[in-house]
């Protein structure tokens, strides 16, 4: 999910043809506004963390863009495409790495398992949501 600071930085076409250029399938995308249930629940690991209100607040701040992203070992090579949590650690060539300096606005956030991704992905999209089509490489 491309976080509101990508989307107002301009970001979400470079963080789209990254993703399509690697060979990865979106198979769903929309821009929304997360309310603030979703958002809570989205996060709901991390609500005992001292920062969870920030989380919550900057994340329902503007539009986010949920994507499904599927293909060979989509969760480990969108997380290695992602980079490090915090920008500043986050090597040059991931997405952090190049557009983001802050741990709070880093960008982009990618589920970690095949079981939070399909927590996150009920979070925002419908079973009719997700379009199914083949990729030509
Ligand atoms: P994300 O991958 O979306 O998962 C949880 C988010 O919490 C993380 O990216 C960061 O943006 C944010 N986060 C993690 N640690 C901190 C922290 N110490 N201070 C502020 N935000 C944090």
């Amino acid at each position: 999910m491309i976080k509101p600071d990508g989307v107002q930085r301009g970001l979400v076409g470079r963080i789209v043809q990254r993703i399509e250029a690697k060979g990865l399938k979106i198979v769903a995308m929309k821009m929304r506004t997360l309310p603030q249930d979703v958002a809570r629940e989205h996060y709901a690991e991390h609500s005992q963390k001292p920062f969870f209100g920030d989380l919550v607040s900057f994340i329902t701040s503007g539009p986010s863009v949920p994507m499904v992203v599927e293909g060979k070992d989509a969760i480990s090579e969108m997380r290695k495409m992602n980079g490090a949590t915090n920008p500043t650690k986050a090597q040059p060539g991931t997405i952090r790495g190049d557009f983001g300096l802050d741990m709070g606005r880093n960008v982009i956030h990618g589920s970690d398992s095949p079981e939070s991704a399909k927590r996150e992905i009920a979070l925002h999209f419908g079973e009719a949501e997700l379009s199914s089509y083949t990729r030509i490489d």
